[in-house]
């Protein structure tokens, strides 16, 4: 291993067209709306029509961040696409991504699972990869792409989403240089999963939250021990982004990362309250304003955060550290850190995820329940068709179809 500095060159969003009012789909499911949009913290959620899966989303972010000046399909030596809305229990996610995009042959190519997990392990395979020395100059491109489904009038219904994340990894990056020291923490547990008959998950809702708070504190203890850091993250972080199935989760999430810090230090509960509200407000509330409108993306929510944190916080960028963590039910989870490059604002002014969530058609809630669910093979209206669609399946075999590409 050498000292290269590696990271994230280049990030590209997409979320699909449509959004729900969860105000509207609470009152219509007989809950009071404050429990949404206060209690979970969440108000719109994206919804993918039936012409969206796993593929187009990742496709469709991945598009964003090719073909323009900074960089080329040749130059791109490995696809790791993480989802758990896989399309084949055999074929992966990634090679349908590979041939919308027009990638080199010359590509490692494949999907990766662990829960919502998935686009963090793949940053991080990703990285290693370049520093290593293996990726000889070339970059690796990791798209985390996911479609939140729960059955409808469950109470996880409200936390649904869809949405991808299309990262390009490499050396010298030009928005973020990770720290090559991150904290790991695994263990087998079932609060959330999806058998491979089903297309909605299965969830043990309070276990979940359970679960992930315990991982954090798993993973903050191996970070600790191998980083040895000399101020917590709070203190030496300009920005804490916490993987964020509902924007309260990453509130309980940061009092955890506090208690977590005031513990080690041996203090009592003095004082600790007050420090959790004034820095969940400086650090972490801030960043919340994409999944607040998007909803749970699983492999792409943690990547969405900082895709807000990178287009709203504008020139005060460069420079500042960014503390990540990342939880996968089942469970693994990761801590993690990085700073913001020189030309971290140029790169981010180009994401486009403000523009992209207002300019969504919202849909009734007998529309979204109807694209749940649809009666028949479904294609967009003029003019809401995305670059990048599934067609169907003809002969078990699935077909997509893309507008245009840039050269
Ligand atoms: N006004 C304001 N707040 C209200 C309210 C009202 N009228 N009514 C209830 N609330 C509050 C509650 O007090 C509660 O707040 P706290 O958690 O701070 O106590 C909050 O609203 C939620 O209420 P409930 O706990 O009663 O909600 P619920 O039973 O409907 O379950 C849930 C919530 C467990 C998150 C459920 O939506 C769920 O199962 N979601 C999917 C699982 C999930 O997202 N788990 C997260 C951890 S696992 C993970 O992160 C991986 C992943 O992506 C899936």
């Amino acid at each position: 291993m050498t000292t290269r500095t590696v990271g994230i060159d280049d990030l590209g969003v997409y979320t699909p067209s449509h959004r729900l009012d969860l105000e509207e789909l609470a009152r219509s499911r007989g809950v009071d709306p404050a429990k949404i949009t206060i209690g979970l913290g969440v108000q719109q959620m994206s919804v993918a029509p039936p012409w969206e899966d796993a593929v187009t989303l990742g496709a469709n972010a991945a598009r964003r961040v090719l073909g323009g000046e900074t960089l080329q399909r040749d130059e791109i030596g490995m696809l790791l696409v993480a989802t758990e809305t896989a399309v084949d229990h055999a074929k992966p996610v990634g090679i349908f991504v590979h041939e919308l995009l027009g990638l080199p042959a010359s590509c490692r190519t494949l999907e990766l699972k662990h829960a919502c997990y998935g686009g963090t392990a793949g940053l991080m395979l990703a990285a290693e990869w370049v520093r290593s020395g293996a990726a000889r100059g070339r970059k690796a491109l990791v798209v985390a792409t996911d479609i939140a489904r729960y059955d409808l009038h469950s109470s996880a219904e409200f936390t649904q989403g869809a949405g991808a994340v299309a990262l390009v990894i490499g050396e010298a990056p030009r928005l973020l240089a990770l720290d090559p020291v991150s904290g790991v923490y695994a263990k087998n547990v079932y609060d959330f999963w999806r058998p491979l008959d089903r297309r909605e998950a299965l969830v043990d809702g309070k276990f979940s939250v359970d679960c992930y708070l315990e991982a954090l504190d798993g993973a903050l203890d191996d970070w600790v021990a191998l980083a040895r850091p000399t101020a917590p993250p709070a203190a030496a972080c300009g920005a804490l982004l916490y993987h964020t199935p509902f924007p309260k989760m990453a509130y309980k999430a940061h009092a955890r990362l506090m208690a977590h810090e005031w513990r080690r230090t041996g203090r009592g509960a003095d004082g600790l309250t007050d420090a959790t509200e004034q820095t969940y407000a400086a650090l972490v509330d801030p960043w919340l304003g994409a999944a607040r409108r998007i909803g749970n993306t699983y492999t792409a929510s943690l990547f969405f955060c900082l895709a807000w944190l990178a287009e709203t916080a504008g020139d005060r960028l460069p420079g500042s550290t960014v503390g990540l963590f990342s939880y996968g039910s089942g469970c693994c989870a990761e801590y993690f850190t990085g700073r913001f490059a020189p030309d971290s604002a140029a790169v981010a002014a180009r994401i486009g995820l403000g523009n992209m969530l207002a300019t969504r058609r919202p849909l009734s809630v007998e529309e979204y329940e109807w694209y749940a669910h649809p009666a028949t093979t479904v294609q967009p209206a003029a003019g809401e068709a995305p670059a990048i669609r599934f067609l169907g399946i003809e002969d078990h075999k699935r077909r997509y179809a893309r507008l245009e590409m840039h050269s």
